[in-house]
């Protein structure tokens, strides 16, 4: 079978309006501006106003990525959503962003990745139109991180924030712009570094664990700091040579938007130059799925990006899991 060649039609991006300072985590724990920058680059993060769900901030993304692509609606075949914060745990967050959207003829599910999902979606997405049982797709990372997040906890709480970027996939019938090649990996021999315990079927919030705050995101920082440093490294590897392409090739290197640390050390060891690296973190914190995805369409709409430019997309976030793509723009 010959496999088309898929190409990204259109990117779009929305944050809600509501900024959070580090100065204004300082009056709610015990924390200070000075850490947060020096330890993750974050001086702020966007939070999603009551009333306003992930399905909401995923729709407004995808709005803004059919019209840069000039597909209606209607015309989608595929929307897929990836998230770690749904509406709800069932029905799908894609199916209200599908009813939102009007897009009546698009088949429509999320995938859970945490921060690599955005990249899952990608994949998933590009093999089936390159197989050809679709013509577009629309995928989505979007968050509303703060509703999980247990704002007592300074751990935890200084490093995220809502938002959702998105982008529509289409097959490259100039043979031009592609995705060169993509490399997804997991580990869940790690699922206790990063999770949100309970809520689910193996801890039920109830009357007796209600005030645990276990619907809300646990991680043991230092140890998924060591992780995401390698896998993302080896990822990014795997991506670059899959394509066949080496380090000098690449023109921008847009990645998981958790830790300016964890940035710099990936980019120490891949031998990328820093100007090469796209870094939007210190507006947004770490938006999980969407960050990415954020990351592309402001790339994209600043112009960072040129036809024919390489760039190279990775994440890594809970399950563990990691994910890269090589593009060729
Ligand atoms: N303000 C002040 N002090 C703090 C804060 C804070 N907000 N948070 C932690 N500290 C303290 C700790 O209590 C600790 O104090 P102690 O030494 O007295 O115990 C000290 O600061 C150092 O803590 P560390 O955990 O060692 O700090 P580290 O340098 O590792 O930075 C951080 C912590 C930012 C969380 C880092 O480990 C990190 O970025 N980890 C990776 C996160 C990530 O990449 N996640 C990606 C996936 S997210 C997803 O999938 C949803």
């Amino acid at each position: 079978m010959t496999l088309r060649p898929v190409r990204i039609a259109g990117t779009g991006s929305y944050l809600p309006e509501k900024v959070l300072t580090n100065q204004e985590l300082e009056k709610l724990v015990e924390t200070s501006d000075e850490w947060i920058r020096s330890r993750t680059g974050i001086r702020e993060r966007r939070i999603a106003a009551e009333g306003e769900f992930t399905s909401d901030l995923a729709t407004k993304a995808a709005r803004n990525a059919l019209e840069q692509a000039g597909i209606e609606p209607s015309e989608i075949e595929l929307i897929i959503v990836a998230t770690i914060t749904p509406d709800t745990l069932t029905p799908a967050t894609a199916c209200y962003v599908q009813e939102k959207l009007g897009a009546d003829r698009a088949v429509a599910f999320d995938i859970s990745a945490a921060c690599s999902g955005f990249l899952y979606a990608m994949e998933m997405a590009r093999s089936l139109i390159a197989a050809g049982g679709i013509q577009n797709a629309l995928i989505v990372g979007a968050e509303k991180l703060s509703a999980f997040v247990n704002w007592s906890d300074r751990n935890t709480c200084v490093l995220f924030g809502d938002g959702a970027g998105a982008a529509v996939l289409v097959p490259s019938e100039n043979g031009g712009g592609r995705i060169l090649a993509s490399h997804l990996g997991t580990d869940g021999r790690q699922t206790e570094l990063l999770n949100i315990p309970g809520g689910g079927s193996c801890c039920p919030i109830t009357i007796d664990n209600a005030e645990e705050n276990l619907a809300t995101l646990a991680m043991q920082g230092r140890e998924v700091f060591k992780h995401a440093v390698n896998a993302m490294r080896r990822a990014s590897e795997h991506a670059i040579e899959s394509a066949g392409l080496s380090a000098e090739d690449i023109d921008l290197v847009i990645p998981h938007q958790a830790n300016l640390r964890i940035i710099d050390a990936i980019v120490d060891r891949l031998e990328v130059s820093k100007d090469k690296v796209f870094i939007n973190l210190e507006k947004y914190g770490n938006t999980s799925a969407a960050a990415v995805a954020i990351a592309l369409d402001e790339a994209n709409r600043e112009g960072k990006i040129k036809s024919g430019d390489h760039i190279l997309l990775v994440a890594f976030g809970a399950g563990l899991t990691w994910a890269s793509a090589a593009i060729k723009w």
